[in-house]
């Protein structure tokens, strides 16, 4: 039977002989997949290992400083954080196209990662130490299935390519998730330490909340957007429903101008969509029936303490014909 203690292990066995005392880097996304990765070539070959999180400023509350302070803590990975949220932000400067903003967002991750890299290789170098041969990738069984199962090149999925890293690096990939499902690794991240709100973490993509503004990205929308989806995972936590949502999004509808009342006076917010769903694959989903006094919850919450909202809708399609983002 599948026992999470051997196949780490076993992991470790393998990345050792495939390492030798060459040196790593992994790139960070604060999700799973890549969390887990890490943490398992670290334990395999500690400091030869360095991860780097690249800060594009679309992340949501809390998520740099749970890389930056929880991980680290609970692994002990050497970690490089790369503040790049001005220079994403300059690009994304007036554009509203969501076709754009991915491809201006994967293009900057890119060049950030890039950046670190080359420096990583001067540094190593300089100090004579052993050179950077390795990259890490947190790709899993069913990413090898879905992009036909051949080794050795970065696992990329054509359309959600975001967070995914140049495939002409001049690096060999370990992969020790390549055999596991999801489950599985989550199961081995709990085995390694790594904090629950990291191993059980929803899928968030990797343009972040870049296209969850429907607009352009500013620093003052990110700041409205982060407030109101950091009260809905809340709630939704504290109402014990992570384990039956899929993810839910939360949207702003930056252009839209909606009017509200306060007191004797008229108020022009914006308003927040809330995108709840269901799902085994996020291939199709469906939409989650909330229960009516968390939806309550989180809209006099998001009301009361978020003052550029004014209202709260909830998104009731599934997909097909929505697709789970609005961009
Ligand atoms: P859609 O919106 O296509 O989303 O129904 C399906 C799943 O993929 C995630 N998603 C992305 N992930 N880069 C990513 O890494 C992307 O550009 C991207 N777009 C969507 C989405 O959150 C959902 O889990």
């Amino acid at each position: 039977s599948w026992n999470s203690d051997s196949v780490i292990a076993e992991q470790v066995e393998r990345i050792r002989a495939q390492v030798g005392d060459a040196r790593v880097i992994s790139a960070l996304s604060g999700g799973v997949d890549s969390a887990v990765s890490t943490a398992l070539v670290h334990k395999a070959i500690g400091d030869q290992l360095t991860a780097v999180f690249v800060d594009h400023g679309l992340l949501r509350k809390g998520e740099r400083e749970q890389v930056e302070q929880d991980y680290v803590a609970s692994t002990g990975v050497r970690l490089v954080t790369v503040d790049a949220a001005d220079t994403f932000l300059g690009h994304l400067k007036g554009v509203t196209d969501p076709e754009q903003k991915r491809k201006i967002i994967g293009r900057e991750f890119i060049r950030a990662f890039e950046k670190v890299q080359r420096e990583l290789v001067a540094e190593a170098e300089a100090s004579g130490g052993a050179p950077i041969k390795f990259l890490v990738q947190g790709t899993l069984y069913p990413d090898v299935v879905e992009s036909g199962g051949g080794t050795g090149t970065a696992n990329i999925k054509s359309h959600h390519n975001v967070g995914g890293l140049p495939e002409d690096l001049d690096f060999e990939l370990i992969e020790p998730l390549r055999t596991l499902f999801k489950d599985e690794v989550r199961a081995i991240g709990r085995e390694l330490g790594i904090p629950e709100a990291i191993v059980s973490r929803q899928p968030f993509p990797g343009p972040g909340l870049g296209i969850r503004i429907i607009g352009e990205v500013t620093r003052d929308r990110l700041e409205i957007l982060r407030d109101a989806d950091a009260i809905a995972r809340e709630e939704l936590t504290k109402a014990g429903l992570d384990g039956e949502i899929w993810q839910c999004p939360v949207v702003l509808l930056a252009d839209v101008h909606s009017v509200g009342v306060q007191g004797d006076g008229r108020t022009y917010g914006h308003p927040i969509v809330l995108r709840p769903v269901s799902s085994e694959d996020a291939m199709t989903a469906d939409w989650t029936r909330l229960p009516y006094e968390v939806l309550a919850k989180i809209s006099n919450r998001i009301t009361n303490e978020v003052r550029e909202i004014n209202r709260v809708a909830l998104d009731v399609t599934s997909k097909p014909p929505a697709t789970i983002e609005w961009e």
